[in-house]
């Protein structure tokens, strides 16, 4: 059970709270009730305070806060502990550097702006402040680092369902973890691990998800869930969808259990059925894209007829392939 917050007990109440019944649930006086409402209140929250029916919390700062997350997130290891920051070079760097020092599991770091954001590849993560959602949590699964991809199309599938429950819309992913609208990019994730020779010490699932930036702002071929909207979207709770969905899938992942990931993959593969062009180091495999395995290898049938199997690098989607096949 999680202790309560002056947030919490007003997030969570129907109506106004006096400062007698805040400072009694929480065990604290009602001068140190009024002194974190002024806190949240420089935090950007509007709260009320009526003389005789007490406070009432009116609205909230687009901004992601830990305690907010906190305050109604009802999960069993992801976001056991949530740090958000204003500015770093990348929530992976800071995460990976954390788990090094032995941060529990399920923590989650957040930022607004990234100054030296990672990409998949090697590639660099552009997002402009406080639009977008940049994530990544500290995973300590019990399994080899051949299972670990697994853990990143599993990753891919929670963020498409957090985001088709809390807006309607029906991201597709692109081999291996991308998720797509309407051929465009809304999400990136960069797993990144340390590993012994027989287990996984700890993963990193980095996700970068396009919630309110205008696509002029982001890398060509992008696109946010605002811009299909046309409303911007309180990140919060999106966030704390996709916490819920990761923890969820990480009760069965945490064992090695992967029963149910490829084929939940593939419930969300916008690639399956696609032609597409694969590029492989040293060369370029083009064809019809029929599924993923079960460690998440894209079975690639080429135009020559040949099975190809890709375990990993980067697709593009190339046109819809037909009924037939063509
Ligand atoms: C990709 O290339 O598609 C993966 C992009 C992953 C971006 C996210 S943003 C949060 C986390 N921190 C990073 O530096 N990268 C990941």
């Amino acid at each position: 059970m999680k202790k309560p917050t002056v947030l919490s007990l007003l997030m969570g109440g129907t109506g106004a709270c006096s400062g007698e019944e805040l400072s009694g649930k929480l065990g604290v006086s009602r001068a140190a009730v009024w002194k974190e409402i002024q806190v949240l209140r420089k935090l950007g929250y509007r709260i009320d305070a009526a003389p005789h029916t007490g406070y009432r919390l009116l609205s909230s700062p687009d901004r992601l806060i830990a305690d907010e997350l906190d305050a109604l997130l009802r999960t069993r290891v992801v976001g056991s502990r949530i740090l958000c920051y204003d500015q770093l070079d990348s929530t992976n760097t800071t995460a990976y550097a954390l788990a090094e020092k032995g941060a529990a599991d399920g923590t989650c770091v957040l930022a607004e702006h990234q100054r030296c954001g990672k990409g998949r590849l090697g590639r660099t993560w552009n997002s402009p402040k406080s639009r977008n959602i940049l994530l990544s949590v500290i995973l300590r699964p019990r399994i080899t680092a051949l299972d670990a991809p697994r853990v990143t199309l599993a990753a891919a599938v929670c963020v498409a369902r957090a985001v088709e429950r809390e807006t309607g819309l029906g991201a597709r992913i692109k081999w291996p973890n991308d998720l797509l609208l309407n051929e465009r990019k809304l999400c990136g994730i960069l797993t990144e691990m340390s590993a012994e020779t027989d287990r996984v010490a700890f993963i990193i699932v980095g996700i970068g998800l396009n919630v309110n930036a205008d696509p002029a702002e982001l890398p060509p071929g992008s696109i946010s869930i605002a811009s299909v909207l046309g409303r911007v979207v309180r990140r919060a709770p999106l966030v704390r969808s996709i916490l819920t969905e990761l923890d969820a899938a990480y009760g069965r992942i945490k064992d090695g259990v992967f029963d149910g990931i490829a084929s939940a993959w593939e419930e969300y593969s916008g690639t399956t059925g696609q032609r597409v062009i694969a590029h492989l180091p040293g060369r370029t495999v083009q064809g019809a894209a029929q599924g993923i395995d079960t460690d998440g290898a894209l079975w690639i049938r080429t135009d020559s007829g040949l099975q190809e199997r890709v375990l990993t690098g980067d697709i593009v989607h190339l046109r819809r392939q037909t009924k037939e096949g063509s």
